[in-house]
């Protein structure tokens, strides 16, 4: 039987060898197995993308919203605020959570789908010396738009303010220099670009950023990234950590640093070429220019006469599950994702149903 192919930006069908790591021995948490398990995965996810100098990983157990939530809430010191630079549905979250936490916050918007105005982001920081923190989504994958994270993050060096990005569906899908973008705080998760199953994601914090989040008061028990650092660092966890998933993750990890960084950022980018082309050849609109999109998802309007769940329902039928826009997109565009293990003949047959459901959708 044929497997049902995931085209929903995460969670993503990962390979065979991930999902068999499921099947590990029993665990507890407070063992040395344990412990060894969670210090690989650490270990790993800072030589995988080369940062392993500057940076360790926090993880938590929870999806990519948990990790960020611990960046968010532990992150700014009393007194200070945070900028949140928003065009699309995440940077609305992270600027919601923000003020959740009661934390001083500012938002510069722009319309969805459109990148920010450096200028304006130059401004917001000269006048308001109070922003001690700047939050990024590096892939709004509201619309599929790739930020400007490296020219946003020398503004933020510059004037000598912190960065946090939520890279959530960016890390290892499209490129992020961490020493260009002076990335202080940097959100993942295991479910997408790297290939892992949802249940574990992580902040890579900037190590000379740890003295300064020690004295900021405990915001969250459960989320504080300071707390968490310091057990990880010797070899525990606070809470019970979602073990299975951990497992996967780890072996996820030997995959893709097998694969590199680099290079599987070119699978997700020939991916992303070939459906466009396809797309294209449909004479399906696109959201977002071209030289504004990601690596790993296209936003697409309906074409006249398709509604989204029908288009769904019909290509669910054939194997292949996409995405629906949120809240305003909502009723007029649908997204088709190429994060994790697909192979180039399922992205043809993808094409090729896609191209046979639209032409029966705009004659029904
Ligand atoms: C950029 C971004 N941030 C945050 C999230 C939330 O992640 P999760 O649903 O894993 O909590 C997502 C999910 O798609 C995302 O794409």
């Amino acid at each position: 039987m044929k497997r049902t192919v995931l085209l929903n930006p995460g969670p993503v069908n990962v390979t065979e060898r991930v999902r068999q790591a499921l099947l590990k021995p029993d665990l507890c948490h407070r063992e040395k197995e344990f412990t060894d398990l969670m210090q690989s995965i650490r270990s790993k996810l800072v030589r995988a993308f080369g940062i392993q100098n500057d940076y360790d990983a926090v993880l938590t157990t929870g999806s990519g919203t948990a990790a960020l939530e611990m960046a968010v809430s532990s992150c700014l010191s009393e007194g200070r605020s945070i900028l949140v630079i928003r065009n699309g549905v995440y940077g609305e979250r992270i600027s919601a959570m923000a003020e959740a936490y009661r934390l001083n916050t500012l938002c510069l918007d722009t319309p969805w789908g459109e990148p920010p105005v450096l200028d304006d982001v130059e401004q917001a920081l000269k006048q308001n010396p109070d922003i001690e923190v700047v939050a990024l989504v590096h892939h709004e994958t509201t619309t599929g738009l790739l930020n400007p994270v490296h020219e946003i993050g020398e503004l933020v060096r510059k004037h000598k303010r912190r960065f946090l990005v939520d890279s959530i569906s960016g890390l290892a899908g499209d490129p992020l220099d961490f020493d260009r973008a002076g990335v202080d705080f940097c959100v993942g998760t295991a479910n997408k670009c790297l290939q892992g199953f949802p249940g574990v994601s992580f902040v890579l914090v900037r190590k000379t950023e740890l003295p300064r989040l020690a004295k900021i008061p405990e915001r969250s028990h459960y989320f504080n990234l300071y707390k968490n650092h310091q057990a990880q660092e010797k070899g525990d966890t606070l809470f019970t950590p979602a073990v299975q998933i951990h497992y996967a993750l780890d072996v996820a990890l030997d995959e893709l640093i097998e694969e590199t960084v680099t290079d599987r950022i070119h699978r997700y980018s020939r991916a992303a070429a070939m459906l466009r082309k396809g797309f294209q050849e449909m004479g399906l609109e696109f959201i977002v220019p071209e030289e504004h999109r990601s690596n790993t998802l296209t936003a697409l309007k309906l074409p006249k006469g398709a509604t989204y769940p029908g288009l769904h329902d019909r290509l669910k039928g054939k194997g292949f599950v996409i995405y629906a826009g949120q809240k305003k997109l909502s009723e007029s565009i649908f997204r088709i994702a190429n994060m994790g293990d697909v192979t180039t003949e399922e992205f043809q047959r993808l094409l090729d149903t896609l191209k046979n459901c639209i032409s029966a959708s705009t004659l029904s």
